[in-house]
């Protein structure tokens, strides 16, 4: 049993980072532990963990069990975990109920939970108070190892624990099974060492870890090969890529080579303005094939409250960057996240974020209610915002991203744009969804031959969340 140590978390030492090649391996004897077996696994939080959990099922595979289409048919349920706020730590222990629930008629059910959340060392002490039928545990840095630590939950059937909190190496063998046939996550670093005085993920995904570009380029190649359309490159900081590898490449350089893969669409999250360099802005100019669609986090428009969150820029350089990526690569759609209610936020603070928000017309924003993280610097910041402040603060802003949103979107109507056609909408039938290249969602008429395609789509009716079209 390994249990998760906060303060192991926290650390950051000059300790070589290791490319491992060969770590993941399934024994022959935990081949068969999922024979006749169905798995589930419910994902949380962000493309990290969605992709994390395209590996996970692709383990599962290994051990021969298979998909099941609802979590009542399967025999193991994963639950792959977010701790980023409140309410995502609530949902999940909402599920875990339910799932106790169906293990009382299902005594063989095997239940585990594993991704942010499994990383905290508060939450794995809960587990061990409350919820112990629970049979397996393991965190973001061992994924691999779920073979091993199935069997050995299996074998002396009880909870098994394996999660370590570690700086973290790179592991470059483990398998996936990919939710999608043309769109495709590919991991560009992992890890984070911004430190935002509120935020947890420095400490539940260690530090920041490059994967080499040629393990990249290599996986972008097999997926053109293997008639993907599009990547998305993913990392908390993506524009940090590569510092940590000493080898003077950076993100402009893999944008660039990604780029020359030949793959028709190339995507990238999440960007941080702090490491935003113009080279960046020169490759997304020049490619046709790196989307002009760019996700940048605001967090606040006060150059105070953006100091107390440690983000290292301020209101007049976010600006400047934004509209210098406005200039630079014409049509750009940007997107951004907002938190509201960071300890002590004063209405002159909020209004500042306002202001950002009123120059910057967002095509659309993620926003959130500040949610104290445990053993982050943020928690232990005096506060006397009430929850009803905050709450009224979100909805302002929220109708204000709103408007923005509808407008940003007005401007599409009868415009041919690109889309790429991912599946059926659920808008009725004969009707298809796709985004375009600027990440707006379309609904078309369409069929099944057209699936997967990239097709020239006239805008004929303009929503806040969504565009209807004609295939011309
Ligand atoms: N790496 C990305 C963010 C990843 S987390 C970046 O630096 O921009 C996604 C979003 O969740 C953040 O942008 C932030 O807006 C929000 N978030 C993170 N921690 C939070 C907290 N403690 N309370 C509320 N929102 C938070
Ligand atoms: Fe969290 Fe900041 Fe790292 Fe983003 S950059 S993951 S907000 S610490
Ligand atoms: Fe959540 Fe972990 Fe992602 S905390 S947002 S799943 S990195």
């Amino acid at each position: 049993m390994n249990l998760p140590n906060l303060k192991e978390a926290q650390k950051r030492t000059k300790k070589e980072v290791l490319v491992k090649t060969n770590e993941y391996i399934v024994s022959e004897n935990f081949k068969n532990l999922g024979l006749g077996k169905k798995y589930f696994v419910k994902t949380y939080g962000c493309q990290m963990n969605e992709h994390d959990s395209e590996n996970i099922k692709a383990i599962l595979e290994d051990m021969n069990f298979t998909e099941a289409s609802s979590m009542e048919q399967a025999d193991l349920i994963l639950l792959n975990t977010c701790a980023i706020r409140e309410n995502a730590h609530n949902k999940v222990f909402g599920m875990v109920g339910r799932i106790k629930h169906l293990k009382e008629s299902k005594p063989n059910l095997i239940a585990g939970i594993c991704g942010c959340m499994a990383q905290e060392e508060h939450i794995v002490e809960e587990i061990l108070n409350k919820y112990r039928w629970l049979d397996i545990v393991f965190g973001t840095h061992n994924i691999h190892e779920l073979p091993k630590i199935l069997n050995e939950s299996l074998q002396k059937q009880k909870l098994e624990i394996d999660v370590q909190s570690i700086e973290g190496d790179v592991i470059e063998n483990v398998p996936v099974k990919r939710d999608s046939k043309y769109k495709a996550w590919v991991n560009i670093m992992y890890g984070c060492d911004k430190f935002c005085t509120y935020c947890i993920v420095p400490y539940t995904r260690g530090k920041q870890r490059s994967r080499t570009p040629e393990f990249i380029i290599n996986e972008v190649k097999q997926l053109v090969i293997d008639g993907y359309k599009e990547v998305t490159l993913l990392g908390q900081n993506v524009n940090a890529y590569g510092k940590d590898l000493n080898i003077n490449y950076g993100m402009a350089n893999l944008l660039r080579d990604v780029a020359e893969t030949g793959i028709e669409r190339v995507r990238f999250v999440t960007s941080h303005p702090w490491d935003f360099t113009d080279d960046m802005i020169d490759a997304i100019a020049k490619y046709e094939n790196i989307m002009p669609y760019i996700h940048l986090p605001l967090q606040s428009g006060s150059s105070s409250i953006l100091k107390k969150m440690g983000r290292r820029y301020t209101k007049e350089e976010y600006l400047g960057l934004f509209n210098k990526i406005k200039e630079r690569i014409p049509g750009c759609a940007i997107t951004t996240d907002i938190i509201v209610g960071f300890p002590n936020e004063t209405n002159e603070d909020f209004l500042e974020t306002l202001d950002v928000v009123n120059k910057c017309k967002y095509d659309s924003a993620f926003t959130f209610i500040f949610s104290p993280r445990i053993g982050t610097p943020a928690m232990r910041m005096e506060d006397r915002i009430s929850l009803e402040v905050k709450e009224s603060r979100l909805q302002e802003l929220n109708q204000l991203i709103n408007k923005y949103s509808k407008e940003a979107n007005d401007k599409y109507l009868g415009q041919v744009v690109p889309v790429l056609l991912e599946g059926y909408s659920e808008k009725g039938e004969d009707m298809l969804m796709g985004y375009t290249d600027t990440m707006k969602l379309v609904n078309v008429k369409g069929n099944k031959t057209m699936i997967g395609k990239i097709v020239d789509v006239k805008i004929t009716d303009v929503k806040t969340w969504s565009m209807d079209g004609e295939i011309i």
